[in-house]
Parts: C-alpha cells; structure tokens; sequence
C-alpha cells in the first residue's frame, strides 16, 4: 500500500511509533526513525525493518527544537529526496493534579506534543507543498476528545493537535496534502504500563471491547490514512479505542 513512499515517524523508537514504522515498511515505504535518547531502542526498531527487506535511517533529535525539526525535514529530503508521509508521534506525559502540577510539566507536554507536532509540520509541509502531495498523520489521544483528571497539559496537548489538524487540513487540502488525526485509547504499551492495576480496571470497564489496543491496532489505521486508499478523507479524527468515545 506504500509501495517507494518516503515516511517520517517521530518517536519510533517504541510503542506506537516502533509500530508504525514497521507497518509502513512493510507496505514498502523507506523511512527516516526520529528518536529523542533511546539509542537501542531505535536500533532494534532499524533492524527489524532491515531483516524484513526494508529500508530504514535513525535520525536523533527532539522535535520540541523548532530547528531539529527542520534539520530532520532536511535530512529526509536529502536522503530519500521527498518527504510523502509524515507521521507526528513523539509524545510524553507528566501527569498530576493541577493542584500539585509544576509549571514545567504543563511546558514540557504542551512543547512536546503539541509544539513538536506544529515544528515538524509546518517544516515537512514546505518541502510537500512544492511537491503538491503529502499526508500528514497526527497521534492525538482520546484524552484530547474527553478529558483527564490528572492530565491537564496531556489532554490541552491532545485538543491542540486536534484544533491543529483541522486548520492544516484546510489550509493545505488544495494543494494536495491530507491531514488527520488518530485518537488512540488505551493502547498497550510504555507508556500505559505505569498505570496501577485499579485505574487499568477502571478504564476497561468503559471499553465495550473489554481490552486494551495493541499497537498494531493503531498502525494499522496510520498505513490506511499514509496511502491512496485515504485520499479523499482530510481533516478527521479517528478513535482507535475498543469503542470507549462514541
Ligand atoms: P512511548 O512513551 O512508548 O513512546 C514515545 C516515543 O516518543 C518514544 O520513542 C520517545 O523516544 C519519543 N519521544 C518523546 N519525546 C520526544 C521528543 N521530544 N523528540 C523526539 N521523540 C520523542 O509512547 P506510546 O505509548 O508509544 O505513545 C506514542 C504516541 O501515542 C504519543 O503521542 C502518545 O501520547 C499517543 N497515545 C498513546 C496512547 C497509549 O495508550 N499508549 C493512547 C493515546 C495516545
């Protein structure tokens, strides 16, 4: 479904990124691994793809750097010489009441998730304007949609992007360029492995499905919305989430 498409996903490192990644190569797109630290971890993302046949390069750098952004855009484009996909996952959480919420948890989700996103966007929708094609993917969240105690930056990050996927979609649909959005659940990874066992209950009571997402699940999804199959959908934001928002 990928077949000689160029991708960039941030934070491929692990979990949904790592998955993505593979998923995409395995459809037959090369694809540029951005990472923040994780050095084995996006190695072993890289030789997964490799021992499948696929074409995979690291890039190292934080995208909350407006201009490690544009230096990882850059670096695509000299390597594969287009940018087709660009999928914005790096993401973290500093989760607290906002009553025992640091000022510096609130800036660094919102410079993370919600900056990096519009960093590596608006860099990697220059080259793709001039290409007049492109599909940009963006990983919100449900907690975006519906809200958290304990995550007001994560849940403004996660609505921001989804504010930010709308507006990208009309300024750019004219000229080629699909933008959405992917709001996963509870999805099994890193990440959700922190939660207790008594908020991990809690949250499957409110999923019909009765279980956690697998990564899979969501990148899926990502190789649908990367590919031609998706080209008349922009603008939209899709729950990946056993049914939990509806
Ligand atoms: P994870 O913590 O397992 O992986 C996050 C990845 O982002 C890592 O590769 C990390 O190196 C990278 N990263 C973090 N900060 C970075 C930065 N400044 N620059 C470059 N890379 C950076 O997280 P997970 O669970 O795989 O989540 C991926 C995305 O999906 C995140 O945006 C997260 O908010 C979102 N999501 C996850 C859900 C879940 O249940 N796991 C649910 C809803 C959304």
């Amino acid at each position: 479904m990928l077949k000689d498409k160029v991708a960039i996903v941030t934070g491929a490192s692990r979990g949904i990124g790592k998955s993505i990644a593979i998923n995409f190569a395995r459809q037959g797109s090369k694809v540029v691994l951005n990472y923040r630290s994780d050095d084995n971890g996006a190695e072993t993302t890289k030789q997964e793809i490799e021992q499948n046949g696929g074409v995979a390069i690291l890039h190292k750098g934080d995208v909350s750097d407006f201009y490690v952004a544009e230096e990882l855009m850059n670096f695509c484009k000299e390597k594969f010489s287009r940018i087709d996909i660009l999928v914005n996952n790096a993401g973290i959480t500093r989760d607290a009441l906002v009553m025992r919420m640091k000022e510096e948890d609130f800036d660094s989700v919102i410079n993370v998730n919600l900056k990096g996103s519009f960093n590596c966007a608006k860099h990697a929708s220059s080259i793709m304007l001039r290409q007049k094609s492109g599909k940009i993917i963006n990983i919100s969240s449900v907690i975006g949609i519906i809200g958290n105690a304990g995550q007001v930056n994560y849940a403004a990050s996660k609505a921001g992007i989804i504010g930010m996927t709308k507006s990208l979609a009309k300024e750019l649909g004219s000229r080629g360029i699909n933008v959405n959005a992917i709001a996963p659940g509870f999805i099994e990874t890193d990440m959700t492995d922190v939660l207790g066992d008594n908020v991990k209950e809690t949250i499957l009571s409110h999923i019909p499905l009765k279980k956690m997402g697998k990564t899979e699940d969501v990148s899926n999804l990502a190789v649908f919305l990367a590919s031609n199959m998706s080209d008349y959908i922009t603008g939209q934001v899709i729950t990946v989430d056993g049914g939990m928002v509806m």
